[in-house]
Formats: structure tokens, C-alpha cells, sequence
């Protein structure tokens, strides 16, 4: 068979996700690969229509398309978001419509289920027959077992193609907005009582996207930052390169740095402001996403009040959601809302952009920041973990700030607890406690939070004021 691999990294043949697929190459030797480094050649692809419509016709050709990537900030990188988009506007889906498809990406498993759930949707638009995903840590293919387990995978994929295996699509079609959004002006407008407030945003002009970014900065009584990203002057998306691992310097010597340094560092409230495309924001908003990687892995939204204004049916797009929610929370910043032009009655967004002016200018004021859920409490042990593990040899800011601000927060280093829970589970082994404990678990394990509210001063200061 012939199997084209669509490669992401911009990395080309230096691509960690590469030698999964040279691995696969040798593996299957009856079969043959074709590899279009997408990554890597997106400006050629985009700029040049032969290579274009070569690399549409080895897919037209092709039995089987591998979507082979990294994950980058919880997505695809940003040039194979280009690709997919381009797919798009120059209405090529047909050639990829019926292909049997799967997708196989390397990371540290820091958000794939994000960057697979995205793919997976965008096959699905495409009319591919989407047969599964091998998401690798980026070293696994250096164990034997981790070999196995690509095999039967890629074997799974072959044999779906051969056999025509029906497969059910899973994503719908995203619903098209009715109406278009004219605000009316605000009657009255929030003090920001000296809060920065910045919008970032990649409006297209006449769009509701501007409609909506225009009327939330009229929301507010003072004068606020607008900014389109593309005045970051991005030379270029991020090329993986890691130069900034040691400190914090990007290979580019573009305008990003600067204008990051200007609007998102001083925001108290940052409000971000995307169209969607295909299933994400748009591929600039991506590339501002991956650039801002010079930063590590440390929260560079730290204390913020971050908002979304979203052109497009959010409602129907729990992945880009999860992103969007996961990116404040893992960053160690507060949600305060998200608006989208979904409603169609222009009436409603207004009210929901006022109100999102008064709770981000609110919030930002008592510096509430919402506890984390889920996928930051694990995303953070996950970096944690990596980063002392190894990468912290070369991510040499990221380990002076975990180190500087208590992230290497191993349950290992906390020596009274241990020795406090092995004299617990010393005394459970006498069976007389034991089943004494057992009847009465649910009161031992409210006792030390009873305790805390008896002792609250927190709870003590309020009564005082009242
Ligand atoms: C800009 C950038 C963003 C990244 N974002 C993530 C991420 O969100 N989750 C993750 O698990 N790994 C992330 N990684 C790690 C890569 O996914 C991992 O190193 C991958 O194996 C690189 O593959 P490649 O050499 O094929 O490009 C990121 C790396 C870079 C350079």
C-alpha cells in the first residue's frame, strides 16, 4: 500500500515524530511511504502552486494518509494548522474525502488528547475515515515494548484499509452562525479603577469579531489597549529549535518579544479575541500561542484575568474549550468569561460583553483566582516531572523558577507526612483498629476540616467585621 505521512514538525527529517514513521517504514517494508514535510515547507506549499497541487496529488494517489506531529501547545504546531486551513480556503477537501486516515504524534503527553481530538475533528470535516491515534511519549520508541505497541497500531491502520472497514464519523458539522452582531453602545461603562486592560485580537475588518472587540473596549470608562497580533511582527512561526530553553531567547529577532513585553505582560486583565477556523483559532493566533514557548514552562499569565471574545460556534467545540479554559488555568490565571457571537441577538452579546467588563475589572480588583481543575493539577505534575527528570539539563530557566518558587513539589519531600502516614498504616495493621476506623471513616475524614473551621481566621476576621 501506499501510506502518505503528512509530517508537522517543523523540524523536517530532524523530527523526533519522524523516526516513529522511519521506524514503521522499516517495519512494513512491502509498503510504501511518502513523507510531504508540511512543517517544515509551509511557506513553499502556500506560496508555490506546484508544490501545492504535487503534494494534493500524492494524497489523491495515496491509500492511506498518516497524520504524523507534535504536539505544540496543546494542539498541532501552528504550520500544520496553516495546512489544515488551507485545505479549507482553497477547497481541496475532496482529495482527501473517503482516505483512510490516523494520526500519530509524539510530546510528553502534556494536552494530546487536545491535539488528537482536534485532528480527529478536522478529519472528520474532511470526510476522512478516521481509524484511530498512536499518541508517544517522545522518547517511548526506545523501548522494545513501546515498538510492539506502534506495530500492532500501524498494523490495525493497514487493516482497516485493506478490509474497507466501515467508520462512523464522530465529530458533527459545525452549525453556521444565523445573524450577523451590530452592538448598540453601552448606557453606562466600568471604571477600571486603574486596571490594565488589553485586548488581543486577529479581526478580520466588518467581521462581528471586531463588532465584539470594538463594543467590550467601549464597555470599559477608560481608555484600554487594543492590538491586532499581527502587529507582533512574527517573522515566522516557532521552528522547535529550543534555543530558548537556556534563557528565555528566541532564535528570532523579530517584533514578538517587544510586543509581548508591551501588551501581555502589563495586562491585569488580557481578553484574547479569535475566529474560529476549521476547529481552533485561526493558524496567526496559533503561531502567537507556539512563539510565546520562548517563555517555558512556567505561567506567564500568572495573577491575570484572562477573557475570551470567540467569533464562531464555541457551543458545538468542547476541545477548543477545554484548550482555551486549560491555557488560563494551567498558566496560573483566572477565567473571567467568554463571550461568543453564538446568540445571534445582538442584545444578548452586549449584555454579555458589559457584564464581562464588570466581573474582569471585579475580579482583577480582589485578585481572585479560581482553584485549578483536573488538567492543571495534572499538567503541572506532568511538567514537574519531566523537568526534573531530565529536561531541566537544558530548560535551565524553567528549573530556576521551579526551583525558586517551591514547583518541585515532590509528596517525596515531605518528610513529616511520611513518616506520619507509614505510623498510620502501622497501626491499621492491628485488626482491632482497623475495624474500628473502617465503621468511622467518614468522621475521620471530615474531623481535620471541622477542626480548620472551628480554628479559621479566616472565618473569625469576618465574623469581627459584621
Ligand atoms: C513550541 C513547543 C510546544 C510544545 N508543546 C507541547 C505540549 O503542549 N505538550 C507536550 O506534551 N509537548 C509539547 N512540546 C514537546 C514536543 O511535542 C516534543 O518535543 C515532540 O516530540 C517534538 O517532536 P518533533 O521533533 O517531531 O517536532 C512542545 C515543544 C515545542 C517546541
Amino acid at each position: 500500500m501506499q501510506i502518505c505521512v503528512i509530517s508537522g514538525s517543523p523540524k523536517g527529517e530532524k523530527s523526533v515524530t519522524l523516526q516513529y514513521v522511519r521506524f514503521l517504514e522499516q517495519a512494513f517494508p512491502e509498503h510504501t511511504f511518502s513523507v510531504a514535510h508540511v512543517g517544515r515547507e509551509i511557506r513553499t506549499i502556500e506560496q508555490q502552486e506546484e508544490v501545492w497541487n504535487g503534494l494534493l496529488a500524492a494524497i489523491k494517489e495515496c491509500d492511506g494518509v498518516l497524520w504524523a506531529t507534535p504536539v505544540y501547545c496543546l494542539l498541532v504546531p501552528a504550520q500544520l494548522k496553516r495546512f489544515i486551513e488551507l485545505v479549507g480556503d482553497r477547497n481541496a477537501m475532496e482529495t482527501f474525502s473517503g482516505k483512510y486516515t490516523a494520526a500519530l504524534t509524539t510530546s510528553i503527553h502534556y494536552f494530546d488528547h487536545t491535539a488528537h481530538a482536534y485532528l480527529h475533528g478536522v478529519c472528520d470535516d474532511l470526510g476522512m475515515r478516521y481509524v484511530g491515534f498512536y499518541s508517544a511519549h517522545m522518547q517511548d520508541l526506545e523501548k522494545e515494548a513501546s515498538q510492539e505497541q506502534l506495530i500492532q497500531f500501524f498494523s490495525d491502520f493497514l487493516e482497516a484499509i485493506a478490509k474497507q472497514r466501515p467508520i462512523r464519523k464522530e465529530f458533527p458539522l459545525l452549525p453556521a452562525i444565523p445573524s450577523h452582531y451590530i452592538p448598540m453602545s453601552p448606557p453606562v461603562t466600568v471604571d477600571t479603577h486603574g486596571k490594565r486592560v488589553v485586548i488581543l485580537h486577529d479581526a478580520e475588518p466588518g467581521s462581528d469579531l471586531e463588532a465584539m472587540v470594538g463594543e467590550l473596549a467601549a464597555c470599559y470608562a477608560d481608555p484600554i489597549q487594543v492590538a491586532h497580533i499581527q502587529d507582533s511582527m512574527m517573522k515566522g512561526a516557532c521552528l522547535g529549535c529550543c534555543r530558548c530553553a537556556f534563557d528565555n531567547t528566541c532564535i528570532y529577532d523579530d517584533g514578538f518579544r517587544a510586543f509581548w513585553e508591551k501588551y501581555v505582560i502589563p495586562a491585569d486583565v488580557l481578553v484574547i479575541a479569535g475566529t474560529v477556523r476549521d476547529r481552533f483559532f485561526s493558524a496567526t493566533w496559533k503561531q502567537f500561542f507556539d512563539r510565546s514557548f520562548y517563555n517555558g514552562h512556567v505561567p506567564a499569565f500568572e495573577g491575570k484575568q484572562i477573557a475570551y471574545l470567540v467569533e464562531g460556534s464555541l457551543g458545538y467545540l468542547a476541545n477548543l474549550r477545554e484548550v482555551l479554559t486549560s491555557l488560563v488555568m494551567t498558566e496560573e490565571a483566572n477565567l473571567a468569561g467568554i463571550v461568543t457571537n453564538e446568540p445571534g441577538d445582538p442584545a444578548e452579546i452586549d449584555a454579555a460583553l458589559y457584564a464581562l467588563a464588570e466581573r474582569s475589572v471585579r475580579l482583577s480588583d480582589r485578585g481572585y483566582i479560581a482553584p485549578a481543575t483536573f488538567p492543571a493539577v495534572g499538567g503541572h505534575k506532568i511538567f514537574r516531572d519531566e523537568i526534573w527528570r531530565g529536561m531541566r539539563a537544558v530548560f535551565k530557566a524553567d528549573d530556576r523558577y521551579y526551583r525558586q518558587h517551591g514547583l518541585y513539589d515532590f509528596p517525596t519531600r515531605n518528610y513529616l507526612q511520611r513518616i506520619s502516614t507509614r505510623a498510620t498504616s502501622l497501626i491499621m495493621s492491628i485488626p482491632g483498629i482497623r475495624r474500628e476506623v473502617v465503621k468511622n471513616m467518614p468522621t475521620y475524614m471530615v474531623q481535620p476540616l471541622q477542626r480548620s473551621i472551628e480554628k479559621s481566621t479566616v472565618l473569625a476576621k469576618r465574623k469581627a467585621k459584621e
